[in-house]
Formats: C-alpha cells, structure tokens, sequence
C-alpha cells in the first residue's frame, strides 16, 4: 500500500502542526485532520488559528485547501484514509482508579472504537499522544475485537517530540524521528509506509524503528530525563541563594563539560507544559504498576521538586512584600508556561496567581499571546478556586505591560517573553508602589540597572545586592 490520504484524529497542539508539515512536505498525500470540536476546526479554517506557534500560520495558508483539510466530517475522513494518527489528548486522570497519576486513555480508546466501527478497509494507525507504554496493545484489542471482515490493522508508536513554541523548526528538523512496530512482515511494512512519508524531508539515517514497547518508553524517557535536568538546576538554584553561588555560572561551568552539555540547564520558577508532569506522572505509576516502588521514587522526585521550585519562589515573594499581600496588587507578566506560546497548560503562573489570591492579594495580568478567556477559565477551574466571584473580581486582565503595572507593588515575571527584556522600567517604576519589587522568575531582566533605578529586586538562584535607594536610606554602611 501507498499512502495517499492520512486522516489525523485530533487537531490540537500535536495534530495541527504535524499534519501541517506533512502536507507541507508532501504534496501528493491529501491530509486531513478532524476533531470533534467545531469551534477548533472552524478556528483551523480561519485566519486566526487555534494556536500561536510561530511559523504555523505560513505553513497552513501554504497547504489549506490544496492538500491539507480541516474537518468535523470524522466518519469520512477515516473512511477515506490509508493512515490514522491518533492525536487526541490524554489528561492525567482526576478521579478513580490512578487519579492524578495514571493518564485517562478514554479519548484515545475513544479514538480506537470509532475507526473499528467506521472502517471498510486496511488501515494503519499510528499512536501520536503521549500515551503509557502498552497503550499499542489496547488499541490493537479494541480494534481486533470489533474487526469487520476484510479489515486488517497495523498499529504503530510514532511519539512526537515537538516543543511548542518550536514545533514547526522541530518538525522540519526533527533531530530523529522514532517509529516502533510489531516485528512481524505486516508490521515491519507499515514502519515502512510510515518512514516513506518522513523520508520527504528527513534523512533515513535520523529516522530510527523499535520495537513498540521500546518506542512508547523512549518518549516518556525523553521528557522525563528533560525535566529531570531542570529539576536538577532548580535544586542547585536553592543552594545558590543560600550562598555566594550564582546558578547562572554554575550551570554554564556544568554545561561547558561536553557530556554533559549546555541544554536545558536554565534555572526558572519551575517546568508546565502538559507533558513533563503528565508523562512522568505516567512513569511512576508504571513503575508501581510493575512492582518497582524505588525506580517509581526516583522518578516522583522530579515533580516534587518542580512543585518545591514553584512554592519556594512563591513563598519569597510573599515573605519579600513584608509577609503579607492581603490588599496588595501584584503585577503577573507572562501566563503562558513558556515563550512563544499561549498554551497555559500546567504553567506555573498559574499557581503564583493562585497563592496570591488565596493570599488576598488583588492580581493584574498580563501575557503577550494568552486569551483573557483561557486565564479567566484556568483561575476559576474547580481545582484552583472554589469561587470564579472572587476570582473576576481580583483579577484583572491586560492588554500591554504597562498598564498592567501600573500602581501595582510588585511585577513577578513568570514567563520568559522577549518582549519584557525591552521594556522601559525606569516608566514602569514610576508608576509603581514604593518601594518597588521585581521578582524575575526567568531570569531574563538586567538586574543591575532595575537596582539602579530603585527596583528592590528577587531572581532564581542568586543573591542580589540591596537597591541604590536603599543605601541613600541608610547612613551606616554596616547595613547595606
Ligand atoms: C516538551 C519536550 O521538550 C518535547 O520534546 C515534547 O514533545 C513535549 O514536551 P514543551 O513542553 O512544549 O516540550 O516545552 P519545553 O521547551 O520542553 O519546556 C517545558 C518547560 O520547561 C517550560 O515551562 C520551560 O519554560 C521549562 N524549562 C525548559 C526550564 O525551566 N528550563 C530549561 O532549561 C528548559
Ligand atoms: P495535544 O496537546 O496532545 O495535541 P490537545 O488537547 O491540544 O492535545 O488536542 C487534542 C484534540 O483531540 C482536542 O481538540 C480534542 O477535541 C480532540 N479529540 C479528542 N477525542 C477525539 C476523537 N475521538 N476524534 C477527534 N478528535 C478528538
């Protein structure tokens, strides 16, 4: 079989710009990604897409309409296709069996019950969302149960590795592509179709074939050892700011030994992002369920420390604003749980808002590509706030960062937006509450010149010097 359609389940952060990039790069395949929601696919079909990834918005223009369609028609698009991707999202379960850890595989199931119950002829279906390993084999019961007669199935693990704010550079230069399969003739001939398609614009040689169990582990491996080295330079942050040691040369001087390497050694308030949590929350309860409690420990140790980092930043901007923000307005810029995207999934701004509220302070916010929507539905989802009043009316959305810091007492900085590096902060200072704070949680901001201008300044793993205007208070040297 060569594949000529691919329908794609799901038109999220994965299926989206995946699928673009196909049809990009494969002019021949008709591509056509489907989800269930209306408002999503009508929002693919605009001219302002679903979500803010740079680069995404030439792609699709490039290919919509030519090769690469949205739709909600589901039944068809899986009857018309050779190749199934199932990107639907996998939430971390929040009740029963595994609640808060193991990963709710209903849409994924759901996923597999429908193109049983739709498809006429053979299919291969590759596994896209994050999923536990042996979640191939589920799909593949689902599908064999309910198998019309003439149907076949091929499942495949093609993980995606793609980080938003990136994705679109990471699909056309995907360091590898991972695609895993059953060793058997069938199996080994869909690995091939599949490579077929990558092999438009990615060299054989980075394409790499396992088995399937070894391709579901690899990704959650790779997020998990990625977290890891955060959760590693966030516990030494702690050790900086208890000492003389600056995290920022520490991280550099580790970074320069070439095993180990400069990536992902950038101390910060903490990892979101709906992957490093969900998978390594996944890995843990495999590894329990496997009866390995100390590989499960290890593994657990990475949250608890990026819920450590998130706290005890938290906790220091209280104890700075003299251990009380009750009636305070505190200034949050950047709400997305990294730059250059609007994705706010397990950000870390969310729990700073959060404590702040809870804390009785009032919050102003303010994100360059975050809807005023999704930072209303977020501090007002049942788990962060019991009231969505008290929510409105404390928190307060803007549209630049000025406004949004004006008369405030403090600004913490929770995403790395460059467009807060520029900012004029001897005009934003003036129109702050005295004295003035900045809490940079991603360490992206001059502190020297804020201090010079009379900013009493906070950051990720380092001790910083008491502000000018602070000496100019104090006639003993002693204090300073
Ligand atoms: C991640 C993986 O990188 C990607 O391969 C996988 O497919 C999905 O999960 P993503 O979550 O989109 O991608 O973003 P990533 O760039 O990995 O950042 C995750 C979080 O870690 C962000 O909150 C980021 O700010 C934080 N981070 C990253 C740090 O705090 N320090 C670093 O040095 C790097
Ligand atoms: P990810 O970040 O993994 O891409 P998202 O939540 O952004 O996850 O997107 C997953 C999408 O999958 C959602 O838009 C959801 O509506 C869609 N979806 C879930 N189940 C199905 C299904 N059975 N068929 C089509 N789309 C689905």
């Amino acid at each position: 079989m060569v594949v000529k359609n691919i329908c794609c389940l799901g038109a999220g952060y994965v299926g989206g710009p995946t699928c673009s990039v196909i049809a990009l790069k494969c002019p021949e395949i008709k591509v056509t990604v489907v989800d269930l929601s209306k408002e999503r696919i009508s929002q693919w079909n605009s001219d302002k897409l679903p979500i803010y990834e740079p680069g995404l918005d030439e792609v699709v223009k490039a290919c919509r309409g030519k090769n690469l369609f949205f739709s909600n028609d589901i039944n068809n698009s899986i009857l018309e296709a050779d190749l199934i991707f199932i990107s639907v999202n996998t939430p971390t379960k929040t009740f029963g069996n595994g609640k808060g850890r193991a990963p709710d595989l209903k849409y994924v199931e759901g996923a597999a019950r429908l193109i049983a119950n739709i498809a006429r002829s053979n299919k291969i279906v590759v596994e896209k969302s994050t999923v536990p390993v042996n979640a191939a084999e589920s799909i593949m019961k689902i599908l064999k149960a309910n198998q019309r007669s003439g149907v076949s199935y091929q499942i495949l693990s093609n993980p995606e590795f793609l980080a938003e704010g990136t994705a679109i550079n990471d699909l056309l230069n995907a360091d590898r592509v991972l695609i895993g399969g059953e060793e058997t003739p069938g199996g080994e001939a869909a690995i091939e179709e599949l490579c077929a398609i990558y092999e438009h614009w990615i060299p054989r040689k980075n394409i790499l074939t396992t088995n399937t169990w070894s391709s579901e582990l690899s990704k959650l491996a790779a997020n998990a050892m990625l977290a890891q080295r955060i959760s590693s330079i966030n516990s030494l942050s702690a050790i900086c700011e208890s000492t003389g040691a600056d995290v920022a040369e520490v991280a550099r001087a580790v970074g320069l030994d070439s095993r180990i390497g400069p990536k992902f050694l950038q101390a910060s308030i903490g990892f979101g992002g709906s992957c490093f949590q969900k998978d390594i929350l996944n890995l843990v309860y495999i590894c329990e369920s496997l009866n390995l409690p100390e590989v499960g420990a290890y593994w657990q140790q990475v949250i608890d420390m990026n819920e450590y980092q998130k706290k005890r930043f938290t906790s220091k901007v209280i104890e700075s604003l003299f251990n009380t923000v009750s009636g305070k307005k505190i200034c949050i810029m950047g709400f997305a749980f990294k730059k250059n995207t609007g994705d706010t999934r397990e950000s870390p701004a969310i729990y700073v808002a959060k404590t702040m509220l809870d804390e009785g302070a009032s919050i102003n916010i303010y994100d360059p590509k975050v809807e005023e929507t999704q930072i209303y539905e977020d501090l007002t989802h049942p788990l962060i706030s019991e009231s969505p009043e008290h929510v409105r009316k404390h928190v307060t959305v803007f549209k630049d960062a000025y406004s949004a810091t004006n008369g405030c007492h403090a600004i913490v900085l929770c995403t790395e937006w460059d467009e807060f590096i520029t900012l004029d902060y001897e005009k934003i200072y003036d129109q702050m509450m005295k004295p003035a704070y900045m809490f940079d949680g991603r360490k992206i901001l001059d502190h020297e010149n804020l201090l010079r201008i009379g900013f009493n300044v906070e950051t990720i793993g380092k001790r910083l010097g008491r502000p000018f205007v602070r000496r100019r208070w104090s006639s003993n040297p002693a204090v300073l």
